[in-house]
């Protein structure tokens, strides 16, 4: 079965169990400067799980981008993969245990559905602790539905607790699905360490919050959140070891193929540099679609790290020219219906790509001067000749320089790396970034300060006195708010003047002046879209949205939160307007006095 039909099949089943669909969201958490990437389907959903009312309802289905970065180094194996898609389904509050179980039971077995056989499945439940019980319900439950006990173990916290997403949050027991993929019949004894037992479906009963002090306490509603990967189930389905080996990868194989000039590769040959390209350059169109531009830090610096990650494997296989964006349209072509956003930017997409290709290749250029300035200055009689781990750290650190290109170069010059020396500059750089990124987490997900609160609807005033200035081609292309400031992207074609910025600052100021007062209205999104609400109008009829109105100076579908009158602003001041990337300008603002 094709993942776009797996796809359709789990989505289609949960609305058939009175589940709403709702949309995936940005990659991007909104209003969290917590974190960098959306994790996991739950994670933009974390409000709703701590007992804020979702505007769809209680049962709620989707399709999730997510990007995870901890095993980046690992992605050219052929299991790994930084963007992935995630299918899920939630009860907030509603439906618990007996009916997460049947809905996955059935969704897996059914005829209509996934249609496995049992006697291919083995499933795991928690086997208890200090902090929480036996969970003999999933257990029985299972057992009830036919299933033999030999196939479910009983694991501690280490493999079936699910959260919290960050340090603080829900979280909970979970019950996991497995699917045998070795060859035939499979084991009668489930064992969870043979590999070729693999995951395929988690069930989170988060009926717990984990708070600052690391105690778990009873959530106020009990909530069911499942993840269910789409590349993954998609290969076990078919029969292949690696998700690369799925038409979810081949048409960026075949755009590959096309700049190498390669005619025809059998799926399961692909190699590590491949793959790399392949996940890298993915993401990379998903990240940028989502508003994030190659930089120095967080989501940026991520982007940055992929795109040059992908670049340096090209010139492995040999390629001269650039090639990110002729992959890239491949993505874009391939996902033009199920995300839609990243056809609508793809001019900036591959712009970006462009840009950062052609920058690391001067990069590339400046660090092979520097790199023979270090040759150089080693004297010829000297037998063993060494480049120092600090060197070749500081040609990756300051030029992007891989490692493997200054060991191969060096090597044509008879010289060697100290590879230990580099590992130590590495392994100290990357604990302190992921000091960095733990710092990140502190928070925790559910963040919305007051002040986060104000930028957020400052940002919507924003946006009407930009359009208002500017024109009606305004639209917001990206958003991103810490406790200082906030920054938007939109749509425009050239710089904002000095005159005109005033003009924008003064009508945010004269809309905090007259204290209106900031309205949020669930409905659905064709009323939104007839109240003249900005915001995404995607295909999913019927679906609730949030509509925050501001008098009569601005009305968008949002999922909040917000101040509660735009008094409580205090002065809008913008520090800096600049260029995003091709077609879009960037805003910094702060507001002041509050
Ligand atoms: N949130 C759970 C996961 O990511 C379902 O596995």
């Amino acid at each position: 079965m094709k993942a776009e039909e797996i796809r359709r099949r789990y989505i289609e089943f949960f609305k058939s169990k009175g589940h709403a669909e709702i949309r995936s969201a940005s990659l991007i958490p909104e209003n969290d400067p917590t974190c960098l990437f959306t994790t996991a389907g739950m994670h933009p959903l974390v409000p709703y799980l701590q007992g804020a009312k979702h505007p769809s309802g209680t049962r709620l289905t989707d399709y999730q981008k997510c990007v995870r970065t901890g095993d980046i180094d690992e992605v050219g194996d052929p299991v790994h993969l930084t963007f992935f898609e995630m299918l899920g389904n939630w009860s907030l509050g509603d439906y618990f245990k007996e009916e997460a179980i049947r809905f996955s039971f059935e969704f897996l077995t059914g005829e209509n559905n996934l249609n496995l056989p049992l006697n291919m499945l083995g499933f795991t439940v928690f086997a208890g602790d200090e902090d929480c019980p036996f969970d003999d319900e999933a257990f029985q439950l299972w057992r009830s539905l036919g299933v033999a006990e030999s196939r479910i173990a009983k694991l501690p916290k280490k493999d079936n607790w699910w959260g919290p997403a960050g340090v603080t949050g829900p979280c909970g027991p979970d019950t996991e699905m497995f699917y045998w993929t070795g060859p035939l019949p499979a084991p009668e004894k489930f064992d969870p360490e043979d590999k070729r037992w693999v995951e395929i479906w988690n069930d989170v009963f988060m009926q717990y919050n984990k708070n600052a002090e690391g105690k778990y306490e009873p959530l106020s509603q009990r909530n069911v959140d499942t993840g269910m990967g789409l590349e993954r189930i998609t290969a076990v389905l078919q029969g292949k070891k690696s998700c690369y080996e799925t038409e979810i990868f081949a048409p960026i194989f075949a755009a590959l193929d096309s700049v190498r000039g390669v005619d025809w590769v059998d799926p399961a040959d692909r190699c590590a540099s491949e793959r790399i390209i392949a996940d890298h350059l993915r993401a990379s169109c998903f990240i940028i679609g989502d508003g994030i531009t190659p930089g120095r830090t967080d989501q940026a610096y991520v982007l940055r790290r992929l795109i040059r990650r992908a670049v340096r494997e090209g010139k492995k296989l040999g390629i001269e020219e650039c090639f990110c964006a002729q992959v890239a349209d491949a993505v874009i072509t391939m996902f033009k219906e199920i995300y839609p956003e990243l056809t609508e930017r793809r001019d900036v997409i591959l712009g970006a790509l462009e840009k950062e290709e052609k920058q690391f290749a001067s990069a590339l250029e400046k660090g092979t001067k520097e790199f023979q300035k270090l040759i150089d200055r080693v004297p010829a009689h000297i037998a063993r000749k060494v480049i120092s781990g600090k060197n070749a750290f500081n040609l990756f650190e300051t030029y992007g320089f891989p490692i493997e290109l200054t060991v191969e170069m060096a090597k044509e010059q008879n010289f060697e790396v100290d590879m230990e020396g580099y590992e130590a500059a590495y392994k100290k750089h990357q604990e302190m970034s992921r000091a960095g990124a733990e710092q990140k987490f502190k928070g925790g997900l559910a963040d919305a300060s007051e002040q986060t609160a104000r930028l957020h609807s400052a940002t919507h005033l924003l946006q009407a006195a930009l359009r208002k200035t500017l024109g009606d081609h305004v639209c917001q292309r990206g958003s991103n708010i810490t406790a200082e400031r906030l920054r938007f992207d939109f749509s425009h074609p050239e710089k904002v003047t000095p005159e005109q910025l005033k003009v924008v600052e003064d009508l945010v100021n004269d809309a905090i002046a007259r204290d209106l007062e900031i309205v949020c209205e669930e409905m659905d999104l064709e009323s939104a879209r007839s109240r003249g609400a900005m915001g995404l109008f995607g295909d999913k009829y019927g679906e609730r949205v949030k509509v925050y109105t501001m008098g009569d100076v601005s009305c968008e579908i949002c999922g909040g939160p917000h101040a509660a009158r735009t008094s409580e602003l205090g002065k809008f001041r913008i520090l800096k307007e600049e260029s995003s990337s091709q077609g879009v300008r960037r805003i910094k603002a702060v507001i002041e006095g509050k």
